[in-house]
């Protein structure tokens, strides 16, 4: 199904249903999440991280674009509805970039700026994008827990306020919010807790769609919970890492003299689309 844009987070926002967001990193990941999105029968998001095109660009390749336009090929031959994301973008030429690579929105990450920065650069990216008809997602307050990440102008675990939402979201005119709830990137154990009060809060304030980040360390009923608070994108990476790095070390464990990645990257995303399947169904409401 060809990629489809804004309409999926607006709809489930009013239908108070989650959408499930998740990293690539290379081609195994593409066909792991659509793979899921077609069991479970329901739309997904794809989104591929500045540093994943980083990750990219350090073998002398074009970063961004062979890894979108590999996604961007599986995204439009699913029977789902797939959105590709490009996801905490800091580098404007890489959304720039992003424009004209069937990106069907952008993350421009300024939580690190000082606050009017942030509002500023993040206003003149949505005039770009929106121009190029793509949505745009920003952060105000700051999830923290990234790796390199730069020095915050904001205390590392300093929540969104409902109010200054409202007025970032007006002066910017951003589709997207992502907040700072109580979850932090690249947890491995899940033992966050979500402050459901103030996602109710901001929820009611703005009139976008909120983002959570950093959800692998959210359990799953924080993540149910959060979502009938008022949250809509789930991002979740390093979770489903873990459980495609763990199908890595069990096959080469069970199996010592295999050589062909295949075998055991066929294994890995066999368990990374289940562990997706679970968590679409989980995030919708299904
Ligand atoms: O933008 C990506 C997400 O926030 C993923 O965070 O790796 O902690 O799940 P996570
Ligand atoms: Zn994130």
């Amino acid at each position: 199904m060809p990629l489809v844009g804004s309409e999926l987070l607006r709809t489930a926002r009013a239908e108070r249903h989650g959408v499930g967001a998740f990293n690539v990193i290379g081609i195994d990941h593409a066909e792991a999440l659509v793979a899921a999105a077609e069991a479970a029968q329901l739309p997904v998001i794809l989104q591929v991280s500045e540093n994943a095109a980083k990750y990219h660009a350090a073998t002398g390749a074009p970063g961004l674009a062979p890894i979108s336009r590999a996604t961007a090929e599986i995204a439009a031959a699913a029977s789902v509805p797939v959105v590709l994301h490009l996801d905490h973008a800091i580098d404007e030429a890489l959304i720039d970039e992003a424009l004209g690579l069937g990106f069907g929105s952008v993350m421009f990450d300024g939580a690190h700026l000082p606050d009017a920065e942030n509002i500023e650069r993040t206003a003149a990216v949505a005039q770009r994008a929106h121009a190029a008809g793509v949505w745009v997602e920003a952060e105000l307050g700051e999830v923290g827990g990234k790796e390199h990440q730069p020095r915050s102008a904001h205390e590392p675990g300093v929540k969104t306020d409902p109010l200054q939402a409202k007025e970032f979201v007006e002066l910017t005119g951003v589709d997207a919010l992502a907040v700072a709830v109580g979850s932090q990137h690249a947890m491995t154990e899940r033992s966050a807790a979500l402050d459901t009060e103030r996602i109710a809060a901001i929820a009611d304030a703005v009139p976008v769609p909120l983002v959570l980040h950093g959800s692998s360390g959210v359990p799953d009923a924080e993540i149910v919970a959060g979502v009938a608070a008022g949250l809509t994108k789930i991002n979740v990476s390093t979770h489903l890492n873990k459980v495609y790095t763990g199908a890595v070390r069990k096959y080469l464990a069970d199996n010592p003299t295999v050589v062909d990645p295949r075998k055991y990257t066929t294994a890995a995303r066999a368990a990374m689309r289940d562990e997706t399947a679970r968590l679409l169904r989980l995030i919708h409401g299904a």
